[in-house]
């Protein structure tokens, strides 16, 4: 073994032991001790080692978390012991009969009283202190193999604090009702549809075929039982949760022991008020018989374990009349049919207004203007028309038909066979231009501070803006005229706008609000091209090259950068000095440049994908086939008639031992 390997190898398994280090400190203690600048360039510098030398991969290293293949299905897994479900208790009578069950096999007891997670059961098992695999739940006996998801999730440990020959956990895999919103809006925008909850949005996240689609969303596990373990000595439920977070778990926050069941409703009842403080939707909580040796004396029926219960929130749901039926254009185009209420109190807040989602929905759910309706929060976020009552019509309700025109621009609205979605085919339409607007100037985007979307919709009307780039040669005179002005807001505005021209080219990526483009693809492409003028001269072929970018995000890209109006704008924007420029992954040593390579054959340690996109990285260029303008053929198992062509014409042949050495002394790093 060289001794650069050797070196990289130690360097590589200390970054790995720092990186488990701080992601203990920031998801299971939540006290942070370095900045997210200097993890991300402890993860930065592990990548580059990994990419340099392959063989220094391990299953377990943190880079794994970004995702691996796209699978053709899940894999069954057998769980050790079957995933019970709880037996549920709707009042505090409930509580008492099962509290009395309890004690007449047991005697005294001790509780846990713990938040149950709306989400998604997960079995993780570890094996010689690594995680071999996590699954769902399935029908109990046998779940899913969803391993490589669920390493995409930060709060999941790959590797324990302590080593221990085996374990088996169990938990709730779930979103927060932030990301949640988050997630919602950035698919509205990019008109995919939504989810109808964190629950919903959690288990499509997680049932993914390909990972990196899980890495993408903010998902989250809590630790909620210890299930079998080899070397640990535990007595009682609370205890292992403790033990359980000294090994890197994030556990069921919240929990209290109570000794009494009088305790425990009270807790019931506090919760039941309090259930919308917290930032997780819960459905209600769990009550659990603390010591071991007296759930082990429970034991279980088929179904349910007899030393547990789950307390249930009582549903909370509203009727209200729909007094209209608006239609509200997004940035893509796409019209969503929204129910104006008559307002009525909600979860905590007074709602007057709730999506009606698309045209299906309303004529699945048969809601017409003048219905009285049941609404419920989807998800405690956002309302939704639930049921109509159908018994409380008087005769007078009208059906809604989608409009055929837009409401805002007047051109014709399609729906494309498969989409649930009705689009403005509009070019110039005002609505999209708004939304477009918002999208451009907000937090994740362009952060223009001080533009909100009043203002936006007066910039627009008095002529001033008719597209993004046209914030950047505002007038302070002409600002100054419009109403509710100010000469203060007027240079707070300004000034804000300027500032934004020194944001990342990722956020101005993201802020173009191209169909697909996120603000996790912004950042590939930003990192690819360094500039939006390398972006835009970007190939079909070259965008796909990228690993991490598929077919509908180029296909997206190219569209929109083939549109004249948009190419006016990028234009516009340069002039105004907006042209941020990105440090490239690379900004390698150009050493390939000019030279073009063509590929054949199968390759051992890089896919063909990889192996390409390094050569583009070090400034090489590939084709598909040999010429004369060939360099270098790359040849692995197997190759093709393209090797006996490069033969022919005495091109230099590269085997992949020669290729990856070319590449690494190209420095890589
Ligand atoms: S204990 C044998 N604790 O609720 C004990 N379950 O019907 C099994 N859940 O889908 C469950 N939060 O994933 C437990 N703090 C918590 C929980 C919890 C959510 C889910 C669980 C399962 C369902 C139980």
């Amino acid at each position: 073994m060289s001794t650069s390997l050797d070196g990289a190898r130690r360097r590589a398994e200390e970054l790995r032991r720092l990186i488990s280090e701080h992601d203990y400190y920031y998801y299971v203690l939540d006290q942070p001790r370095i900045s997210d600048a200097e993890y991300d360039a402890l993860l930065q510098e592990l990548i580059e080692l990994e990419q340099t030398y392959p063989e220094l991969i391990t299953p377990s290293s943190p880079t794994q978390r970004v995702g691996g293949r796209p699978a053709e299905g899940f894999r069954p897994v057998r769980h050790r012991q079957p995933l019970l479900s709880l037996a549920n208790a709707f009042g505090a009578d409930d509580l008492k009969e099962f509290d009395q069950r309890v004690r007449q096999v047991v005697g005294p007891v001790d509780y846990v009283v713990e938040p149950k997670i709306d989400g998604l059961t997960v079995a993780l098992v570890y094996q010689d202190g690594q995680l071999l695999t996590g699954a769902t739940r399935g029908d109990g006996e046998v779940g899913e193999d969803i391993t490589a998801n669920l390493k995409t999730v930060r709060t999941v440990p790959l590797t324990l604090r302590r080593n221990l020959p085996r374990l088996e956990v169990r938990g709730e895999a779930y979103m927060t009702k932030e990301a949640f919103v988050r997630l919602n809006e950035e698919r509205e925008a990019q008109g995919e549809p939504t989810f109808a909850n964190p629950r919903n949005a959690a288990a499509g996240s997680l049932r993914q075929l390909d990972p990196r689609v899980t890495a993408a969303r903010a998902l989250n596990v809590f630790v909620y039982a210890l299930m079998y373990s080899e070397g640990l000595e535990v007595a009682t439920h609370d205890e292992s949760l403790n033990i359980l977070a000294e090994l890197g778990f994030v556990v069921i926050p919240y929990r209290r022991v109570c000794t009494t069941i009088d305790e425990v409703i009270d807790l019931c009842q506090e919760w039941t008020d309090r259930r919308h403080e917290l930032p997780f939707e819960i459905d209600g909580l769990v009550i659990k018989v603390n010591s071991f040796s007296q759930q082990n004396d429970l034991g279980a029926t088929s179904k349910t374990p007899r030393w547990a219960i789950a307390y249930k929130f009582p549903a909370e749901q509203a009727i209200t009349v729909i007094e209209d039926i608006i239609i509200r254009v997004g940035r893509t185009g796409v019209l969503t049919p929204t129910a104006i209420l008559k307002p009525v109190r909600l979860a905590g807040s007074t709602v007057s207004r709730a999506t009606l989602h698309n045209e299906d929905v309303i004529r699945e759910k048969d809601v017409r203007i003048g219905d009285t309706v049941v609404v419920q929060k989807a998800g405690d976020v956002i309302p939704e028309v639930v049921e109509v009552c159908r018994e409380r019509r008087q005769g007078q309700e009208r059906p809604f038909t989608m409009p055929v025109v837009c409401p805002e621009c007047r051109a014709p609205v399609i729906r494309l066979p498969g989409e649930a979605a009705a689009r403005c085919t509009g070019t110039n339409c005002p609505a999209q231009l708004r939304e477009g607007i918002i999208h451009f100037v907000s937090r994740d985007a362009m952060n223009i501070e001080g533009l909100g979307p009043a203002a936006i919709s007066q910039l627009i009307a008095s002529g001033l803006i008719k597209d993004a780039a046209d914030l950047y040669y505002l007038d302070r005179g002409e600002l100054l005229k419009l109403e509710r002005m100010g000469e203060k807001s007027a240079d707070n505005l300004l000034a804000a706008i300027e500032q934004s021209k020194h944001n990342s080219l990722a956020q101005l990526i993201f802020a173009l609000g191209i169909r697909h483009v996120g603000q996790r693809a912004a950042r590939i492409l930003a990192r690819q091209f360094g500039s939006l003028e390398r972006l835009q001269a970007a190939t079909y072929e070259e965008l796909t090259g990228i690993p991490e970018i598929g077919s509908k995000i180029a296909e997206s890209v190219c569209n929109f950068f083939a549109q004249e109006q948009n190419r006016v704008v990028l234009e516009k924007l340069k002039r105004a000095g907006v042209d941020p420029r990105e440090r490239q992954t690379k900004d390698l040593p150009q050493l390939l440049a000019g030279k073009q390579f063509v590929l054949t054959g199968g390759l051992e340690t890089l896919t063909r994908k990889e192996a390409e996109a390094l050569i583009e990285q070090l400034g090489g260029k590939v084709s598909s086939s040999v010429s004369r303008k060939t360099d270098y053929v790359v040849v692995g198992a197997d190759p093709g008639a393209k090797y006996d062509k490069a033969v022919a014409l005495g091109i230099t042949i590269l085997h992949e031992d020669e290729f990856l050495e070319l590449v690494k002394s190209s420095k890589i790093r």
